[in-house]
């Protein structure tokens, strides 16, 4: 079948790599795409948010299934344009998506249905959430703006001041725009994050191998939050025990809540954990597969995955039999120096060629395009360097290896992604 796949970062490029390797797969398409997707799809000049666009091409190319990777258009409701015009589309329906849509729903959704979390209140009102800070909070505490803002919408306070600070900039002063319409404040926990993304049919869910990510800027976790700028798989501190505690008080309660609410969840279920000390409790949720974290769990991925896709949208998940390499994996971004904040595009770019034929070793392009027949930066995150290994430790010193090969005037990473597997 033709494949077309929706966005133009890492995370595409990875999924883009893992359909080219599936015998199901004829031509596939990627809609914007970038410099990277290029060598394995034809990109095409339409936006992840013109839905009725790419539902036209989807027709016209006779597309088999179409793939969504970015949280934006399905939290804007592209797969019931798709759905409407009887084309087959892997993700959730805007009513599912909204599990990462907004906050305030996925925190009401995991209180109601007892799924472990922070303890939290929901805002609206700014007044009555700075009656609560000043009468009720306990320091540091947690801001999160309802909706979507890039990853950027939640601000970790550390006493009062810094609170009605955040208060302001969320919901008086807008700077995540209308995402801050609705505000969770939420208790802060401590303990190790992991992500574990899932395959969801609506009832059944298959949990893929976990990983980590590194959200800020600098080395030591110092710095900005980012999108990720880096991760490694497994984690080594998701044990078979916490696994199973997941899968039974979390991943299936949570599919299993969906679907009593009326909104089946269809597509990936990415589930952010703390691993505190009272047990594995939901930071967040997202509808999409995470990016960096694709870039580390794909390329383990034994399955093919528009057979796994297929099954999440036919509702036969059940059937399938999810596998992972017993390897490790690990991703460092490469950046553009100044990143998230301000930095220089259009930089040119060399050394892919040294990636071809090396069996464990990836480029996915984030942030890169073509101009004038030469690859240069055209991003925040520019590349996602992934280079698998019998063990972590071996991933990790493989990463690093490669990231030497890739050259651009203003490149910046972080030295430390997977430091902590050194204290597993
Ligand atoms: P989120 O977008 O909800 O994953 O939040 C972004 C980052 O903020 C997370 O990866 C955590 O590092 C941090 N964070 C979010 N919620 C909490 C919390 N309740 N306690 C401590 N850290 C948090
Ligand atoms: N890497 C975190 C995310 O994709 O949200």
């Amino acid at each position: 079948m033709n494949i077309l796949i929706v966005g133009s970062g890492g995370r595409e490029h990875a999924i883009a790599w893992s359909v080219a390797k599936s015998p199901l797969a004829d031509k596939i398409y990627c809609a914007p795409g970038n410099a990277g997707i290029a060598e394995i799809a034809e990109c095409v000049p339409i936006g992840a948010m013109e839905f009725e666009k790419l539902a036209d091409f989807a027709e016209e190319k006779k597309i088999g299934l179409t793939i969504i990777g970015m949280d934006d258009p399905l939290v804007g409701g592209v797969v019931d344009v798709f759905e409407e015009r009887g084309l087959k589309v892997f993700g959730p329906r805007r009513n599912a998506a909204i599990l990462e849509g907004s906050k305030a729903f996925s925190k009401d959704l995991m209180k109601k249905y007892h799924i472990p979390t922070a303890a939290y209140e929901n805002f609206t009102d700014p007044a009555e959430a700075e009656e609560y800070l000043k009468t009720r909070a306990k320091f540091p505490i947690v801001l999160k703006a309802d909706g979507l803002a890039l990853g950027k919408g939640v601000l970790i306070c550390q006493d009062l001041a810094e609170a009605l600070d955040g208060l302001k900039e969320i919901m008086l002063d807008k700077k995540f725009g209308s995402a801050g319409n609705a505000m969770v404040i939420e208790e802060f926990m401590t303990g190790r994050e992991v992500s574990v993304l899932s395959f969801v049919d609506g009832k059944t869910i298959k949990p893929m191998t976990s990983a980590q990510d590194h959200k800020r800027a600098l080395d030591g976790d110092r710095g900005l939050n980012t999108g990720g700028m880096g991760t490694f798989s497994p984690s080594p501190f998701y044990t078979k025990e916490i696994d199973e505690f997941c899968r039974t008080h979390i991943y299936q309660p949570t599919v299993d809540a969906m679907a009593a609410e009326g909104r089946p969840f269809k597509g990936i279920i990415f589930f952010g954990l703390m691993l505190t000390a009272d047990g594995p409790k939901v930071l967040e949720y997202n509808a999409r597969f995470g990016d960096p974290e694709a870039q580390v769990v794909l390329p383990r991925m034994k399955t093919d995955i528009l057979e796994v896709m297929s099954a999440c949208v036919d509702g036969t998940l059940d059937q399938v039999d999810l596998q992972f390499e017993d390897n490790a994996a690990v991703c460092v971004v490469l950046a553009s120096d100044g990143y998230p904040v301000s930095y220089e595009k259009g930089i040119p770019m060399s050394g892919f060629e040294k990636f071809k034929d090396k069996e464990g070793y990836y480029c996915f392009h984030a942030g890169t395009k073509l101009s004038d027949g030469r690859i240069v930066t055209n991003g925040g995150r520019v590349v996602g360097i992934t280079a698998t290994g019998m063990d972590l430790k071996d991933a990790r010193k493989n990463a690093y290896e490669a990231t030497e090969w890739i050259e651009f005037a203003n490149k910046y990473m972080r030295h430390d992604i997977g430091k902590a597997i050194d204290e597993a």
